[in-house]
């Protein structure tokens, strides 16, 4: 069969390197792809196509007679790219326009929250800066959770300290606008405590199968300081989510959940992704995301021992519980490599070496993220440039094979996290 995936970061070349392994797949066009499915070679191309241009898509998908499609990222979720090629009778992996407001809007999520008795932290909505200030004034405790309700590349949420920094965030959200209408509605929330962990099912609707627990690192800085990023390296299993743990997190969020959203009259199919916060074992959502994480998809796809595409056919028509959903022993740890300057502003263009070494280390796969390839020279095009992950037996065997793999890549500012994994050692 032919598969075509949408999106161009790691989460992609995770998802091309794991379709491709499958037996029954004879092509996989990655539309728009970067600079490592580009070099993937075999089976695997590159569509330069935009993630966002739907028309574009379907036309490819019909003309190419892609038998699957699988979407990667939010923005084509959001608009109704799912949507598009149901209604143009075209098998297509991911959650309807509708069914995606589970992350593309924060007031949804939350209120269906809330209708559903899912644990979440407590919150307001607010729509204009007098009463959200106001509301900020009369609140004695801090930190409060200021969130744009629309998709903001994971930069729209700002945990405020004091009552002048949330004062700060709502006027950057509604009177600077700096995130457009994305901010037309505001969540502000209660801080929760705890640690954070990610948990993915596959869904039809009804039935669905875990994927194992992972570990996102989102700041910048070693020792989870600095700026929010989309993520700098990831681990998983997650013993945070203990079987216990998991357990919990099923019964009260992921059962109600997809029950929830069938009985509203919007099933939701697809990768759904639960952030968690833990305290003492007890889970409640930090967010939900319409689709895999990244870079965490970049461990718990290479711990996956069952064939993907099976599962996701599975999952369109309807028999998830008939199949294998098996995970390798061990464990996985992946590194991302950016340039210099990220999250703020950085360099592209510049060339990117890789050692020799690398590519011939068992168990290391390099997902690349912000990279493009010209057929010679392969070079820096984003913030995440590259992702190093290591499959190994335990926890700490996969971090330092990671760890030993980065040394063999090179380009001119390449900044990463020395700590990716080391909080769950301690
Ligand atoms: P979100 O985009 O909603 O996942 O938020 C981004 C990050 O902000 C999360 O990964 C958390 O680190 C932090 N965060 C969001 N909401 C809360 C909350 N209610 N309490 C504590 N931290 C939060
Ligand atoms: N790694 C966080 C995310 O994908 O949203």
């Amino acid at each position: 069969m032919k598969v075509l995936i949408v999106g161009g970061g790691g989460r992609e070349h995770a998802l091309a390197w794991a379709v491709v392994r499958s037996e029954k797949v004879s092509k996989v066009y990655v539309a728009p792809g970067n600079g490592g499915t580009a070099m993937m070679g075999g089976k695997v191309e590159n569509v330069p196509l935009p993630a966002a241009d739907i028309e574009g898509l379907l036309r490819f998908a019909v003309n190419e007679q892609i038998d699957l499609t699988i979407v990667g990222p939010e923005q084509p979720l959001e608009a109704g790219i799912v949507d598009a090629f149901r209604d143009a009778g075209r098998k297509v992996f991911g959650p309807t326009k509708q069914a995606a407001q589970l992350e593309t809007s924060k007031v949804f999520a939350k209120e269906f929250m809330r209708r559903n008795g899912i644990p979440t932290a407590s919150y307001e909505v607010f729509r204009d800066y007098g009463t959200a200030k106001e509301f900020l004034e009369q609140t004695s405790v801090f930190p409060q959770v200021i969130k744009a309700s629309g998709l903001a590349a994971g930069k729209g949420v700002i945990v405020a300290e004091t009552c002048d920094d949330a004062v700060d965030a709502i006027d950057d959200l509604f009177e600077k606008r700096i995130f457009g209408e994305a901010a037309d509605e505001v969540v502000i929330e209660s801080f929760l405590k705890g640690e954070e962990a990610s948990v993915f099912v596959v869904t039809d609707g009804a039935d669905y199968l875990f994927f194992l627990p992972s570990q996102d690192h989102k700041r910048v800085g070693e020792g989870d300081t600095g700026k929010n990023t989309g993520g700098m390296g990831a681990y998983a299993p997650a013993p945070l989510v203990s079987g216990e743990v998991l357990k919990k997190v099923e019964e009260r969020i992921v059962v109600p959940t997809l029950e929830g959203m069938r009985k509203e009259g919007m099933p939701y199919t697809g990768f759904l992704y639960i952030g968690l916060m833990i305290e003492n074992g007890e889970p409640s959502v930090v967010e939900y995301n319409a689709r895999l994480g990244d870079p965490e998809a970049q461990v718990v796809l290479p711990l996956l021992e069952s064939d993907l595409i099976s599962v996701l056919e599975a999952s369109l028509e309807g028999t998830l519980n008939e199949v294998s959903f098996d995970m390798k022993a061990g464990a996985a740890t992946t590194v991302v490599l950016a340039s210099e300057g990220y999250p703020g502003s950085y360099e592209k263009g510049r060339e990117i070496s890789i050692g020799q070494e690398l590519e011939e280390m068992d168990n290391v796969m390099l997902f690349h993220a912000g990279t493009s390839f010209d057929g010679r020279k392969l070079v820096t095009s984003g913030g995440r440039v590259l992702s190093v992950t290591a499959v190994a037996s335990s926890l700490k065997r996969s971090i330092d094979l990671a760890y030993r793999a980065v040394g063999y890549v090179e380009f001119e500012g390449v900044y990463y996290r020395r700590d990716i994994g080391a909080k769950a050692l301690s």
